[in-house]
């Protein structure tokens, strides 16, 4: 069984804790851990997180994200770090060591909530996710001439029924969303859509958060400005570096950066398929204390 088909029988299994992950070491106190839904802002994240974190071990004009892509920098609990290598040195790596997962809360290893590492959590709005993930799906499948396609009404059936990866959309965001209600200080939840509207508010919070505030010197000389620009899309997918070749996984580094716009979706699904949807998230989110508009 695969990595992914093993996923998701385990998200719908009960949701088992995920104990493969730190197998070898346990959370540091300063580690950080992104988590994320496919195709919902992780890249963006990544390249965020790192450069707040590294703003002054390096120069932000010599940042290694300028020179690496943002999942060589951030990688995968379940994909990068253990893809060759059963038994990785997470001890090496410099602190604060920034991992992320595309893992259900609820399939954390408890390790993580027993140590005082911080869990930043971002979602976007189910529409241009299912979109995006489309995308990358059906152009994974053509780089790769596998037989493997999908329509995305079939991708719309899936995401529905909640058979897709790393489990049902709900399930995945409303566990981080309840988790980031009763442990504000443990777990951050963020919206795509709050860090195109507001990404200077946002990467503030977020280096507040991290325990990496921006100074009043910083804030007044352009730093949060600077680090935002360094992680914007515009400036992300021209770098050389996410234009050509693959990840450790196989896939494109080019695959991370398509359009990122909010609302993209109104070009793909017709509006019964985006009624569908609103449904679904309607009665899957009631109650809830949070709710997603169509953009
Ligand atoms: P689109 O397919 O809508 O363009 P993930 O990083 O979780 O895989 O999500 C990928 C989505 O985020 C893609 O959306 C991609 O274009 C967008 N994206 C990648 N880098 C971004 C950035 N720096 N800022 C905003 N969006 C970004």
């Amino acid at each position: 069984m695969n990595g992914l088909m093993n996923t998701l029988v385990m998200s719908h299994l009960g949701h088992n804790r995920l104990s493969t992950a730190f197998p070898t070491s346990q959370p540091q106190e300063t580690d950080l851990i992104l988590a994320t839904y496919p195709k919902s802002g992780t890249t963006w994240l990544k390249a965020l997180i790192f450069a707040i974190v590294t703003r002054t071990t390096y120069p932000l004009t010599e940042n290694p994200l300028l020179f690496n892509s943002p999942h060589e920098l951030v990688p995968f609990l379940e994909f990068g770090l253990y893809h060759n290598n059963p038994s990785p040195d997470l001890e090496g790596i410099p602190k604060p060591r920034i991992f992320s997962t595309h893992m259900p809360y609820t399939a954390l290893p408890t390790s993580i909530f027993d140590s005082k590492c911080r869990v930043v959590y971002i979602c976007r709005n189910p529409w241009d996710q299912l979109v995006s993930f489309w995308h990358f799906s059906t152009s994974a499948a053509k780089r790769w001439s596998t037989e493997y396609s999908i329509s995305l009404d079939e991708t719309l059936d899936m995401f529905c029924r909640g058979v897709i990866s790393f489990g049902p959309f709900w399930d995945h965001v409303l566990g981080y969303w309840k988790a980031s209600q009763g442990m504000p200080n443990k777990v951050l939840f963020l919206k795509y859509e709050d860090l195109k509207e507001d990404i200077m508010g946002q990467t503030k919070l977020l280096a507040q958060f991290l325990g990496f505030p921006f100074s009043v010197e910083e804030e007044g000389g352009g730093v949060v400005e600077e680090v935002s620009r360094l992680c914007s899309f515009e400036n992300l997918k021209e770098l050389e570096v996410n234009k050509t070749g693959k990840l450790s996984s196989g896939r494109d580094k080019s695959a991370f950066f398509r359009k990122a716009e909010v609302g993209d979706w109104s070009n793909y699904l017709t509006p019964p398929m985006a009624e569908k949807m609103k449904k679904l998230i309607q009665e899957k989110f009631e109650g809830s204390g949070l709710m997603f508009k169509m953009p």
